[in-house]
């Protein structure tokens, strides 16, 4: 039977809009609804492998299994002692990601022993076979969510983050994550037809241009949890042939850390097109009018900047802006410099996004040359 889940997407705030578009292209679904945070879609097994191999925008996907009125530690018990857990739990020992506002239920700890042994019991009356130990699996992460005094139960399908796709093990001090890294090339790809040469003249590991070359591209890298759930027993997961791709001509990645992008490209093992150079970018001769610059440059929070950080940037910018003219400059920078950047002429301002990156307000800029 093909049973339809109702899914929750967790999304890093600020960037719901083009994690709908992307499943709008990639995956389709009749309804979705988009939440700070989140989108919520309907979808049976099928949509859910697909969504799992060919998304890089997500940071993972739950599945909502049951939801209640609850008010007291009683009740809790026994709604999960009668559960039927065979269907969902591949692990005895799950993880809980429990929070609880505007409830009587509020002591996440109590809640979380409370749910424990009543899943003792439960297994006590209908026991678990004994895959997970024969195949060493993982335990799964449930989320409890109590809500004025509504529980839903839902199971991460994911296991480890989606932005930890299993392509590229390198990274330098502060890399990009690869779901903002797809988001960005995402964008500043929107409306581009032509064929061009994509640059990222500061690339640290490399992770604008790896999500770049690989956005369309269906990846299944590393196991995913529902893999090993019981609704998935017997099934395989068939990689779909892709005939889609970012329009690129070519891809640099320029970086002053000569060891870093050493490692970085012996680690890429030559998987794709991709060509790395060793020098500074602000000198570096990069002109190149069918091409499109994107990076995040250091912020002198984690890499130190030598100098004034806001000289640097300025500096970088004009440079890539004045010498370089590419297509379409994007960069990301901590919000509080946004007054140093204003619109240069012959460009004009095509998007300003304003999230958050590990904890620190950033605004993704890109710029397009009036041609
Ligand atoms: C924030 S990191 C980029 C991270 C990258 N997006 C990633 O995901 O790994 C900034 C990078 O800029 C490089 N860098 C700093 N100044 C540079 C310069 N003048 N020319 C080229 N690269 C530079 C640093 O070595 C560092 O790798």
């Amino acid at each position: 039977m093909d049973v339809s889940y109702q899914l929750f997407l967790i999304i890093p705030p600020g960037l719901e809009d083009l994690a709908q578009k992307e499943i709008l292209l990639k995956c389709p679904v009749p309804t979705m609804n988009v939440i700070k945070g989140g989108i919520e879609v309907e979808g049976n097994l099928d949509w859910i492998i697909n969504a799992h191999l060919v998304l890089k925008i997500p940071t993972r996907i739950l599945m909502r299994i049951t939801d209640f009125k609850v008010r007291d530690f009683p009740k809790l018990y026994q709604k999960f002692s009668n559960f039927k857990w065979n269907q969902w739990l591949s692990h005895p020992h799950p993880n809980w990601e429990i929070s609880s506002t505007k409830s009587r239920l509020i002591h996440t700890g109590r809640i979380e022993e409370t749910i424990v042994k009543a899943l003792t019991e439960a297994m006590h009356k209908q026991p678990l076979g004994r895959d997970w130990e024969k195949k060493s699996y993982s335990p799964q992460t449930f989320y409890i969510r109590i809500v004025d005094d509504h529980l839903t139960l839902s199971l991460d399908l994911s296991g480890d983050p989606l932005y930890k796709r299993g392509m590229q093990k390198i990274k330098g001090e502060a890399p990009l994550r690869e779901n903002f890294a797809a988001a960005f090339i995402f964008e500043i790809f929107q409306g581009i037809q032509e064929p061009v040469r994509l640059v990222d003249p500061m690339c640290g590991s490399g992770t604008l241009l790896t999500e770049a070359l690989t956005f369309y591209e269906p990846l299944h890298l590393r196991k995913f949890s529902f893999e090993e759930a019981p609704f998935f027993k017997g099934r395989q997961i068939k990689i779909p042939i892709n005939h889609t791709k970012l329009p690129i001509s070519s891809a640099l990645g320029v970086d002053i850390n000569k060891d870093l992008l050493q490692k970085v490209e012996e680690s890429l093992d030559k998987k794709f097109p991709l060509e790395f150079k060793v020098a500074n970018s602000l000198q570096e001769e990069m002109n190149d009018s069918l091409s499109i610059i994107i990076c995040n440059p250091p912020y002198g929070e984690r890499i130190k900047i030598a100098g004034k950080r806001g000289s640097f940037l300025k500096e970088a910018w004009e440079k890539f802006i004045k010498k370089d003219k590419p297509l379409r400059l994007g960069w990301l920078l901590p919000s509080d410099m946004d007054d140093l950047f204003p619109t240069p002429t012959n460009y004009q301002l095509i998007s300003k996004r304003h999230l958050k990156n590990g904890g620190l307000a950033v605004t993704f800029w890109i710029w397009q040359k009036i041609s």
